[in-house]
């Protein structure tokens, strides 16, 4: 069983560090002491966000990080890294994430997400830490049948092979534990993750094309897009376009840290939905970037995008009465904190 150890006395092992959310996490979790080890093997993500993690933390708290550059589906760069380290628990956030990519791509989804994390918990388990915060979404609740979402909402046939990895690594997940109750898992379900690092200094960079709404609204904001594309003003929503839970980054990496705390000392499988429990549409989205960016951003009606569900949104009363963890920022934080990254860093971390 994992003991409740002080973070100071504790080694996190983070799993795709360098990305968006686990470079904001790994920034709150040298906050509070922890010592941290990222393993990133830098297939989406810039080694300049490392700089940047030590200009915000301090040189002090920075000298407790570590980082590997490997693929998390390499044994032997795992082997070395749990024998040169103690890792107390590890936050698995390493996968690829593109939805429409997934779909062209099954093989490379399916052998990378799942590969890895197979290979993630061997390891682990033959170094005898069996606590795990697992990265999941909103996602594998599918199509919703009410809202808002609770832990309790059914699963759901997912629309992609990205939703499907998330989908089956929280089964694999779960049945590790049932295999040995000693292993002690807990299942973040991320709703919209967006925002940026107050400081500027960090922030969302996705590669190509953004895929995602609000990396490509602050694009248009700094005028490498021209305008936005409204994928569908025809859903049974107040003004027509698709409604989400977006969550800033900074409360992400908060709850991760609560969940850490949280989990000390205990074993099981624990759930936890990690959102606003508040709707918001894309063409609000739209107007709280403008106010933030200071002009009207244009925009163009498309239609619909497949695999698209109307709205989701969460119920993270659980999150809060168990964790003590609920969002503190609201949209019109999360778009400030995401114009300042962009408006700072407009081609990202490549400068
Ligand atoms: C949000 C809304 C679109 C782009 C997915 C994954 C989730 C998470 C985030 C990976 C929808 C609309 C979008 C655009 C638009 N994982 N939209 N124009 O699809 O809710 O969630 O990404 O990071 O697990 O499922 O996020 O930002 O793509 O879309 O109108 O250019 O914005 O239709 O209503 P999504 P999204």
């Amino acid at each position: 069983m994992s003991q409740k150890r002080d973070p100071q006395d504790s080694c996190i092992l983070v799993t795709g560090g360098a990305g968006f959310i686990g470079s904001h996490t790994v920034v709150e979790l040298l906050e509070k002491d922890y010592q941290v080890v990222i393993v990133d093997d830098l297939s989406n993500a810039s080694e300049k966000v490392l700089d940047r993690i030590d200009a915000i933390v301090g040189e002090e708290r920075a000298a407790r990080l570590s980082f590997y550059r490997a693929d998390v589906g390499d044994r032997d760069a795992l082997e070395a890294i749990f024998d040169d380290n103690q890792i107390d628990a590890v936050i698995h956030f390493a996968g690829y994430k593109a939805v429409g990519e997934s779909v062209k791509k099954p093989i490379e989804y399916y052998g990378n997400n799942i590969g890895s994390t197979l290979a993630l918990v061997d390891v682990m388990r033959e170094h005898g830490c069996k606590s795990i915060i697992f990265s999941s979404s909103a996602t594998v609740y599918g199509d919703p049948d009410s809202l808002p979402l609770t832990e309790a909402s059914p699963k759901k046939a997912c629309t992609n092979p990205y939703g499907w990895t998330k989908w089956m690594i929280e089964q694999i997940l779960s049945d590790l534990h049932t295999a040995d109750p000693e292993w002690n898992v807990v299942l973040l379900r991320y709703f919209n993750p967006i925002g940026a690092h107050p400081t500027g200094l960090m922030g969302e960079d996705p590669k190509g094309i953004p895929n995602n709404l609000l990396p490509y609204v602050a694009q248009v904001a700094v005028g490498k897009r021209e305008s936005v594309h409204v994928f569908g003003s025809d859903y049974d929503t107040p003004d027509g376009t698709g409604v989400r839970d977006y969550i800033h980054v900074m409360d992400l990496a908060s709850g991760h840290a609560a969940a850490l705390a949280w989990m000390g000392g205990r074993t099981g499988v624990e759930i936890f939905n990690l959102g606003t429990g508040k709707g918001t549409s894309v063409l609000q989205i739209i107007e709280a970037f403008s106010s933030a960016c200071g002009r009207e951003l244009p925009y163009v009606l498309e239609p619909r995008r497949a695999g698209d569900v109307t709205a989701n949104y969460a119920d993270c009363s659980k999150a809060r009465d168990e964790m003590g963890w609920e969002a503190r920022f609201g949209i019109d934080e999360m778009c400030r904190d995401s114009w300042k990254w962009q408006s700072n860093n407009p081609n990202g971390y490549e400068g």
